[in-house]
């Protein structure tokens, strides 16, 4: 594997200017505005599979954004690799707090990433991680040493809920048969700390709206007589949590898998520091449920958050007014055995319930999607561990993360194949904020470690 090294150094400059071309492409899919950069960027990585020696590319409708696949079959009786990424992102907003242009990569050096990193939406999250699996299945095919089948699956439509992607995995379930999903779509603790995601939480989405009088309002006329609708709306959010941080929607709480002691013991060795996660983020002090730590907080319980909360005048100067309606989009990160529909519909219910008669409140779910966790003795995670402790030095721990990849339990109900999360991204690498970027550290430590997964799975399968 000394030879992979020096290629990968050899081929360094140009793995990241290849990188930068796909990040130059604003494949955001939350606007119809970028649709066809969106398709163009779907073209684009079909376009380097090709190159790189995949047969069967294509660019394949779903009837939303394209699905990229393609596939190298070396020998039927090897096992099968099915790698799954997104090209997609997130919208570049509020693009003013960006240091340099959202679509314009820049590489450049930062305390975490002295070696520096890249710097554009979608760099961690998910083109230069997605983008690693093409630079090392390239690199297998180079050195003649491709010890799996695999085949690609990229989609496009990640960042908004994947709406169109299990029915193209129903229609093409065998064309994507494979023994196991590898993703590279999540993080490491640290670069001195690799680690290998064992667990996602689940999502429901919703919007609420509450409509009060049929027009805005003087707030002297009316005033102290009428219900304000952004008055109502902070009390009935703010009614959602108790003193202990405790979601107060009847049963909400019924299903949720409890870790046994010996589990959380197990993940309070993950190193962690709380000073340093306040700091990093600019926060006095943590909040969160009473009788949990900040990590299980943040990963093995489930959350309700409002993301977005508008209504009324919020123009400059004062405009003395009250409104007629007031909006909210509220998500809940969901926990293994919480079943986003139930929740969706408890949700529902105890909104509607608590709002007061003088109102009238509409609910709209949004997207959903279930937790996953991931076996640790797997051959596909024994793997994935060797190969981190072959590239980093240190053997990973495995950790369950807060995020969402909601297409993990579909593929397991769908196709009945687990999944691998093994992703080098850092939570520092601000994926969803301003001045995303991703370390050129991890990104060539990714196209090293890639390699050795499947050498280390052909010989555990
Ligand atoms: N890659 C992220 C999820 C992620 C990041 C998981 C880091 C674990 C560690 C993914 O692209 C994402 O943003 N997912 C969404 C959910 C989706 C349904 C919109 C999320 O978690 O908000
Ligand atoms: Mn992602
Ligand atoms: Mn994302």
């Amino acid at each position: 594997m000394d030879e992979m090294k020096s290629l990968i150094d050899e081929n360094k400059d140009r793995f990241l200017e290849e990188l930068c071309e796909i990040l130059r492409i604003p494949s955001v899919s939350a606007d119809n505005a970028f649709d066809d950069d969106v398709r163009k960027c779907a073209e684009r990585i079909a376009e380097f599979l090709k190159t790189a020696g995949a047969d069967n590319v294509e660019v394949s409708e779903t009837g939303g954004h394209p699905i990229v696949f393609g596939e190298k079959i070396v020998n039927e009786t090897a096992p099968t690799i099915l790698v799954y990424g997104h090209y997609d992102v997130q919208p570049a907003d509020p693009i003013e707090l960006w240091d340099s242009p959202a679509f314009e990569p820049v590489i450049k050096p930062t305390e975490i990433h002295p070696e520096g990193a890249i710097f554009a939406r979608g760099a961690c999250d998910d083109k230069g991680q997605m983008f690693m699996h093409v630079k090392a299945f390239e690199l297998m095919m180079t050195t003649g040493d491709l010890p799996c089948n695999v085949k690609f699956m990229i989609e496009g439509e990640e960042e908004v809920g994947s709406a169109n992607l299990q029915s193209w995995v129903q229609q093409n379930a065998d064309k994507i048969k494979a023994d196991v999903i590898l993703i590279s779509d999540t993080g490491i603790i640290a670069n001195n700390c690799p680690s290998i995601t064992t667990g996602l939480r689940g999502l429901s989405y919703l919007e609420v709206e509450v409509n009060g009088p049929n027009r805005d309002l003087h707030s002297g006329l009316y005033g102290g007589a009428v219900p304000n609708p952004i008055n109502v709306l902070c009390d009935m959010i703010a009614s959602l949590k108790d003193d202990n941080e405790h979601i107060t929607i009847p049963g909400f709480y019924e299903d949720v898998d409890e870790l046994s002691q010996a589990e959380r013991d197990e993940m309070a060795k993950a190193p962690f520091s709380k000073e340093a996660f306040c700091k990093s983020i600019g926060i006095k002090d943590t909040l969160g449920e009473t009788g949990y730590s900040t990590p299980e907080r943040a990963s093995i319980r489930p959350t309700l958050d409002v993301n977005g909360i508008w209504g009324g005048y919020i123009g400059e100067g004062a405009k003395t007014v009250i409104p007629a309606k007031a909006f909210a989009k509220i998500s809940m990160r969901l926990v293994p055995n919480q079943d986003s529909d139930t929740i969706t519909r408890l949700f529902q219910e105890h909104f509607e319930s608590i709002a007061p008669p003088s109102v009238s409140v509409v609910v709209k779910p949004h997207h959903g999607g279930e937790a996953a966790v991931t076996p640790i003795d797997s051959p596909a995670y024994m793997a994935a561990s060797k190969a981190m402790e072959d590239t980093f030095g240190i053997k990973p721990i495995p950790n369950r993360s807060g995020g969402s990849i909601p297409i993990v339990a579909m593929f397991e109900k769908e196709l009945g194949i687990k999944t691998v999360l093994m992703g080098f991204g850092l939570d520092s690498d601000a994926i969803h904020s301003p001045n995303e970027h991703y370390g050129v550290f991890n990104y060539l430590k990714g196209i090293e470690t890639i390699p050795l997964f499947y050498k280390y799975y052909a010989e555990l399968k």
